[in-house]
């Protein structure tokens, strides 16, 4: 199975990726968590992607290409994944093609996470991110068992710089500007669900899970 999961931040792509991951056994590849870790290792990526991260910005094409080449690529990626936050531009889903059709293969489907705006911003400020692993909770619609404190490994928990309110507003531009273009995109390649992204975690994930076959 290779999905691409496409939707504005804050939508709920990566609680639901990992949820969907686990189910069928197939990696979740985030550009978002790949460019983070990056950034906390100090590594030249890392820290070239950071300034971008930061304004609530792309990274450059050819930087979050050659990233998710890699997973792909890999024995770990050779039987299906799903892709979170990647594609984000018509030449990233070019690019994404080519890869996969130099292997055989392509994509199955492009779920677009559909929720009103002010609960994207709802989600999006209340978020708060484990600073060590990649757990994500919410301080009102997921709140971790200790206030503060990761759920899965005890680590701290953050909200990250580009979830504060400038950031958000200038996150969703780039959103509407360069992302949203991938919906007719997918829709042409009859590729697109469209997937009512509103309400629990748990409504949204069984909506999710009946697209695809049982595991
Ligand atoms: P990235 O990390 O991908 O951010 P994003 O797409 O903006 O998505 P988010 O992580 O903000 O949201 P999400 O939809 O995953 O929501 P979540 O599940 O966390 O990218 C960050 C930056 O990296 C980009 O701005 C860019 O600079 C760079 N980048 C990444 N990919 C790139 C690419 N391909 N090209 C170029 N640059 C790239 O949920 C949000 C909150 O809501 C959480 O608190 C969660 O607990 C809560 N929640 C989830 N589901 C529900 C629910 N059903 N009900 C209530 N609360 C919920």
């Amino acid at each position: 199975m290779r999905v691409v999961f496409l939707g504005a931040p804050g939508v709920g792509k990566g609680t639901q990726a990992e949820l969907v991951a686990s189910t069928y056994h197939i990696p979740k590849i985030s550009t978002g968590d790949l460019l983070r870790s990056a950034v906390s290792q100090k590594t030249p990526l890392g820290l070239e992607a950071k300034q971008f991260m930061d304004r609530g910005d792309l990274v450059p094409d050819q930087v979050v290409i050659g990233l998710v080449e890699e997973k792909i690529s890999s024995p770990e990626g050779a039987h299906g994944f799903i892709l979170d936050g990647f594609p984000r531009t018509v030449a990233q889903a070019d690019e994404l093609s080519k890869q996969l059709e130099a292997k055989d293969a392509s994509l199955d489907k492009v779920i677009y996470f559909v929720i009103p705006r002010e609960e994207i911003v709802r989600r999006l400020s209340g978020r708060r991110s484990c600073s060590k692993c990649p757990a994500v909770f919410h301080v009102e619609f997921v709140p971790p068992k200790v206030a503060g404190q990761c759920d899965e490994c005890e680590g701290e928990l953050i909200q990250r710089n580009d979830d504060k309110k400038e950031t958000v507003e200038s996150r969703l531009s780039v959103y509407e500007e360069q992302t949203m273009p991938l919906i007719h995109y997918y829709k042409q390649r009859s590729l697109l669900e469209e997937l009512d992204g509103s309400g629990s975690v748990e409504t949204v994930q069984s909506r999710l899970l009946a697209l695809f076959p049982a595991p």
